[in-house]
């Protein structure tokens, strides 16, 4: 059942990301659009809007009235993506199972791509209709720190100086908390403070978010090592290859196993209050053990 929300809401946000993010027939801005929807539309589980819409359908409002909100985590993190693959980075030929960005339209083109998803995401979020002005000004904080230096950017930042290093566990955590548990820490919320969560459920939905993103994190690590490139749809040992600290590095296998599965039982009790309304999100955490892509 689960499964078919799910693909629901996938095809809800693609064909609203196809209008908020049109192509154009019109040289010379045709091939950076071009270059823009290319990723955009490769595929992607779009977990980070879907997470957003679950949030808001927790606390009792229909998601699906956040689209605009939704395509605008999708879209930062697709940016985020492209950039993470560039040779000065992770250095991927692969991504959503289609060549990476910059193999198809060259690396300049790439990182305007990049730069134009995240800033346009901005201009989408911001004009998300029936929430007040204030609402808006909160979410769009919420999801600019989160992208930001104090969060993805800066997760990706320690990422990059801690190749070749044995960081700590804290940093290597610290790291990973920023470069991935941000984003989904803003879908979680921005959802729950577009549906005018409580104070009380937005503190729950948190902790909830927290525990997802690091359980996610962790998986995403160890199918690195344990996936396949045709059902991952990236090239797994990535990670090796860029001598990258891990969950697995840091840890091992079966010790990151363990932790995902801590992880995701520690998210589910933090949704204990919201009942059934809150299903999307608790099959979301329980797939986290099992996927494979
Ligand atoms: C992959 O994210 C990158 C990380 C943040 C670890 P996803 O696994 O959500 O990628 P898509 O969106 O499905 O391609
Ligand atoms: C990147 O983490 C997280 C981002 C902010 C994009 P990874 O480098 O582990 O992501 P994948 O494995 O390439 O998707
Ligand atoms: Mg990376
Ligand atoms: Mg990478
Ligand atoms: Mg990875």
């Amino acid at each position: 059942m689960w499964r078919n929300y799910l693909k629901q809401r996938q095809v809800q946000v693609e064909a609203a990301m196809e209008t908020l993010v049109p192509a154009r027939a019109d040289e010379p801005l045709a091939e950076m659009m071009k270059a823009m929807r290319y990723s955009l539309f490769a595929g992607g589980k779009r977990l980070r809007p879907i997470l957003l819409m679950a949030a808001a359908d927790a606390v009792g409002k229909d998601g699906g009235s956040f689209l605009h909100a939704a395509c605008a985590l999708e879209m930062i993190h697709t940016y985020s993506l492209i950039h993470d693959d560039l040779p000065a980075m992770d250095d991927d030929d692969y991504r959503r199972g289609m060549l990476t960005n910059h193999k198809v339209f060259g690396e300049g083109m790439a990182i305007l791509a990049g730069d134009g998803l995240l800033t346009l995401a901005f201009e989408v979020l911001l004009s998300q209709p029936d929430s007040p002005p204030a609402t808006l000004n909160r979410v769009a904080r919420e999801v600019a720190a989160a992208a930001g230096p104090a969060g993805m950017v800066g997760g990706q930042a320690i990422d990059l100086s801690s190749e070749g290093k044995f960081p700590s566990p804290q940093t290597m955590a610290l790291m990973h908390s920023l470069k991935t548990g941000a984003l989904f820490r803003a879908s979680i919320r921005s959802g729950a403070i577009l549906a005018e969560a409580t104070e009380a459920e937005l503190a729950s939905l948190t902790e909830f978010a927290e525990k997802f993103g690091l359980a996610f994190q962790i998986t995403d690590d160890i199918l690195d090592v344990t996936g396949s490139d045709a059902t991952l749809g990236k090239p797994v040992g990535s990670d090796e290859r860029n001598q990258k600290a891990t969950y697995v590095t840091v840890y091992s296998l079966p010790e990151a196993q363990k932790m995902a599965q801590q992880a995701v039982t520690e998210a589910l009790a933090s949704l204990e209050q919201f009942g059934e309304k809150a299903w999307v999100l608790r099959s979301l955490a329980e797939y986290l053990l099992t996927r494979d892509s």
